[in-house]
């Protein structure tokens, strides 16, 4: 442990070591091309075809070249030649100095780019001068982005469904920091609304040997005294009128009643903080802003609404109609803001959430993560924003759904008896069968440092088997498969990164004499792994503009695939003087560039396995 422990500090310490030899190469490359190619193209044609995007993209084949530029075709289209000749003609302006050894054209009018030898080495090295950040550039225009994700429900157990919004939004929020955004995070709890009234009520009419039961953590948990208000609500009239007048109370502020309001928030918040603990995720009180607290604001909302003139009367209850909703029937689709009993709904508050992300906040982006369930609900608020110019064209909003988690079964995720999964449980399921797998693999760890490798492993997985799905699609959720170290998994990056720096332990090579070493990477292989890492920036930048973190997974996943094939082909111990050094550098940066992408996304890496 004790050399492990030696070798992460030697790669901090590397981290910030920048040396200084300058360098040709810069940190985005591909980010260089396009702006090449884009010179080009107006040099060949005229500064009116300057915004054409030069789509310029890594091959996936080297026989194609480094990058492949894809833009002929459609100013042919435009410019009415043959999309060859345009080709030709954007070669010919090409202005590069030492960036491309070959330039060809393939098929309709691809332009195969292929970078040269001292570019690829030098571009290495860059990376390799700065292993914090791996070269990745922040944003030139930075933004403020607010991420709406996890946001449970108090007095509820959190759920199988409630992982996803939590750990897609983490991994999104922990990007747009990286990429130099400001974040906020925003835990819109739903912790206000009819169901207190009930819940309350029920609370007050226990008996009070349960009550004290339940406060000693003896009795019925919050959730089961939920469900049991529930029942009762259901079955009793005249609980359910008591539960109504509760509600009324509450939302009058009466003392009282608020009280008891704020103990069960506090107990679930409380609940809340040890599950995200436990994920390793950073939400704390600070980022909570529950349905409560845009309370005050709603009446606001309404008056707001009328004074857009968006305000209309539907059956006693005040809505909108969004343009272009329409129902089934083909009429316009009413959004309720107000029933006629005068409650607010949970369209009301995300109106509030939103004119205080944007007008207090001053959010220039908002990023809500919730399942697909909630499509419709957000494109009928993102609308109403729109239409009331409360959210001015240049704050973007995003709805990010996510699909279902499905059992084996391909049924919805449900225990034997039926009943929903809760978080809490799959936590401690993966933790344990993560330990069953680790004890078989190296049963000669000490205890302290398996349950932490455990842990470090199981949540990793859990985490990563739901980043890595297409987040739009239902996903089945599979333990065996989610905890295989071959294949697309947390243990498989994990285990390629304990590999890779197994090497240093091994050659008795401390990581950070590496520092500003020269990069040879001329077999195909190790060129490969060049070509991969300096796609991280692009990568980044395109979960920040899809907000698909798979995108990141699966590159994760190439490059350890690439590492493999790396390590096959080309000896690292067994080669010798630069090149020794040079294979040992890409090792390291592998190592770290695996071990940061993994914390982009709040997953960690044991330093053994
Ligand atoms: N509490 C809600 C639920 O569990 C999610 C809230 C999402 N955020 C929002 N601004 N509506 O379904």
């Amino acid at each position: 442990a004790l050399q492990y422990a030696i070798l992460y500090a030697n790669t901090a310490i590397i981290a910030c070591d920048r040396f200084s030899k300058d360098f040709v190469a810069v940190p985005n490359i591909q980010k260089r091309i396009e702006s090449i190619l884009s010179d080009a193209v107006v040099a060949a044609f005229g500064p009116e075809h300057a915004d054409a995007d030069p789509l310029i993209n890594p091959t996936k084949d080297p026989k194609f070249g480094d990058y492949q530029a894809n833009l002929a075709m459609g100013l042919a289209k435009k410019l009415g030649q043959k999309p060859r000749d345009i080709a030709t003609a954007i070669v010919e302006k090409i202005d590069a100095d030492d960036l491309f050894s070959k330039i060809d054209i393939a098929g309709p009018g691809f332009i195969n780019l292929m970078l040269t030898q001292e570019t690829v080495n030098q571009s290495a090295e860059t990376i390799l001068a700065d292993l914090d950040r791996l070269a990745v550039a922040e944003v030139d225009e930075k933004q403020t982005v607010v991420v709406d994700f996890s946001s449970p429900n108090v007095a509820k157990e959190m759920h199988v469904g409630h992982i996803r919004s939590t750990v897609i939004g983490d991994a999104l929020a922990r990007i747009f920091k990286f990429l130099g955004h400001d974040v906020i995070k925003q835990n819109h709890v739903g912790d206000w609304g009819t169901q207190f009234g009930m819940l309350i009520q029920y609370m007050d009419e226990m008996p009070e040997a349960d009550r004290e039961a339940h406060e000693a953590g003896e009795g019925d948990t919050l959730n089961t005294i939920y469900q049991k208000s529930k029942q009762r609500f259901d079955a009793e009239d005249d609980f359910a009128q008591r539960a109504r007048e509760r509600v009324v109370a509450l939302q009058a502020g009466d003392e009282e009643t608020l009280v008891v309001w704020q103990k069960l928030v506090n107990e679930s918040e409380t609940y809340f903080d040890a599950v995200y603990k436990r994920l390793g995720i950073d939400l704390s009180l600070d980022d909570i802003k529950g349905e409560s607290f845009y309370n005050p604001r709603l009446g606001n909302v309404i008056k707001d609404l009328k004074t857009a003139d968006l305000l209309k009367e539907s059956q006693g209850a005040d809505v909108v109609y969004p343009e272009g909703f329409k129902d089934r029937d083909g009429n316009p689709m009413p959004m309720i803001v107000r029933k006629s009993d005068g409650g607010f709904l949970y369209a009301t508050t995300d109106l509030a959430a939103a004119q205080y992300r944007i007008n207090d906040l001053n959010a220039d982006r908002i990023v809500y993560v919730t399942d697909s369930r909630q499509s419709q609900h957000f494109s009928m608020v993102f609308q109403t924003l729109r239409e009331a110019g409360w959210a001015p064209s240049n704050v973007r909003l995003d709805h990010v759904p996510f699909g279902t988690i499905m059992g084996k079964d391909r049924k919805p995720f449900k225990t034997r008896s039926g009943e929903t999964i809760k978080l809490v449980d799959l936590i401690d399921e993966a933790e344990s069968r993560a330990a069953g797998i680790l004890a078989d693999k190296n049963p000669d760890m000490d205890t302290d440092t398996a349950a932490e490798v455990a842990h470090t492993v199981g949540i990793g997985c859990l985490k990563y088997a739901d980043l890595s799905n297409d987040r739009i699609k239902d996903y089945i959720f599979d333990w065996d498969r989610m905890l295989s170290f071959d294949g697309n998994t947390a243990a498989y990056l994990q285990n390629s990164y304990v590999r890779c720096m197994s090497i240093f332990r091994r050659g008795e090579v401390d990581p950070s004499s590496l520092s500003g070493a020269k990069i040879l990477a001329t077999e195909p292989a190790e060129r490969l792994i060049v070509l991969k890492l300096l796609q991280l920036p692009n990568v980044l930048q395109s979960v920040a503009d899809s907000l698909e973190p798979h995108r990141l997974t699966n590159y994760l996943y190439e490059l350890a695939s690439l590492y493999h094939s790396f390590y096959e082909k080309c000896p690292v111990l067994k080669s010798e003087g630069e090149t020794k050094i040079s294979r040992l550098a890409l090792c390291l940066l592998t190592a770290q560039t695996i071990s940061n992408g993994l914390a982009l996304l709040g997953i960690d890496t044991p330093p053994q396995m």
